[in-house]
């Protein structure tokens, strides 16, 4: 996985926090949990429309870490070339554990274990696709008894360097495992996945609103040599626009200025403006629209 940082993504401050609380803290600070009487997050899932960033926060909070990422998708699973997809799913975890602090990340879990194929031959693949996923999540978490012990021998007064040592240690023998999966299609989702105690803490990822628009803008087109481009006004004009339309239209604007001349110099706002006549924005006020209703009907 190239590595992301959090600078490369624009807007989205909100979710970038929630991200962080509910990927990084878990990983990081699993006796903060503890200590609180709170049950560490086993599993998070982001939703929103495509295109806006939810694969790319996932890489950025997995870089922050730097814990073991291991990548997991529907293609892998039922690719006729890999073989039994149980055994694959068990080999991850297997590795996870091995590696912990680890991820595992389920791109598109809709296509992994979605309700798609409700009548088709698939069908008993992905039921035991999804029994086998919900199998190894029980089984995943982070043992916390032996760590606490030796905070307590810390406690009591046996502090010395060799003591911290240990700690650091057992906390790498723990099972330090969390499972984070993305979606746009939540809907898809299978109920026995998406609860307490499996994935239990679940991130809407919005659309960009006009001020992240203008961030995601100035991060694309921050190594230009923009003249006279006004970043505000094509925020405001691109409303619709995910966060891959507008990286498409800043690479279109500098295509278009080489277009003019390869000796070109600058990008200027008319090179935005006939890019926006060809990049059209993917999103839809209806599908913005479903979005927002899933949030409010908390799933
Ligand atoms: N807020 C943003 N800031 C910077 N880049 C963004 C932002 N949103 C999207 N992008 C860029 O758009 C592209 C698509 O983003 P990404 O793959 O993360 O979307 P996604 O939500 O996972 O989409 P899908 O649902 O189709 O999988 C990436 O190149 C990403 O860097
Ligand atoms: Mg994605």
């Amino acid at each position: 996985m190239s590595p992301v940082e959090w600078s490369q993504i624009g807007g989205l401050s909100e979710v970038k926090g929630q991200i962080q609380q509910a990927v990084e803290w878990p990983i990081k600070h699993p006796e903060a949990f503890q200590r609180m009487g709170l049950p560490c997050p086993k599993g998070v899932l982001l939703y929103g429309p495509p295109g806006c960033c939810k694969t790319t926060l996932v890489r950025a909070a997995a870089t922050s870490v730097n814990a073991t990422f291991i990548s997991l998708s529907g293609a892998q699973l039922y690719s006729p070339y890999v073989g039994d997809s149980e055994r694959l799913i068990n080999e991850v975890f297997q590795k996870a554990r091995a590696a912990a602090p680890s991820i595992i990340f389920l791109d598109e879990i809709d296509s992994i274990v979605g309700k798609r194929s409700e009548s088709s031959s698939n069908r008993g693949v992905q039921e035991r696709v999804l029994s086998s996923l919900l199998n190894e999540m029980d089984g995943i978490g982070i043992k916390l008894d032996d760590k606490l012990h030796t905070a307590e021998k810390v406690k009591d007064g046996e502090i010395t360097s060799s003591n911290l040592e240990k700690g650091k240690s057992y906390k790498a023998e723990n099972r330090n495992v969390l499972l984070v999966a993305a979606t746009n299609r939540p809907d898809l989702l299978d109920d026995a996945l998406v609860r307490p105690g499996r994935i239990d803490r679940i991130l809407y990822v919005p659309p960009p609103d006009e001020e992240a628009r203008f961030e995601i803008l100035k991060v694309y087109s921050k190594k230009m040599p923009l003249k006279n481009v006004n970043l505000e006004e094509l925020s405001k004009n691109t409303s619709l626009f995910s966060g891959a339309d507008l990286q498409n239209l800043c690479r279109e604007a500098a295509l278009h200025a080489l277009t003019d001349s390869l000796e070109s110099t600058c990008v200027t706002m008319e090179h935005f403006r006939q890019a926006l006549l060809t990049v059209e924005p993917s999103l839809t006020k209806s599908m913005v629209e479903t979005y927002s209703n899933m949030l409010k009907r908390g799933s």
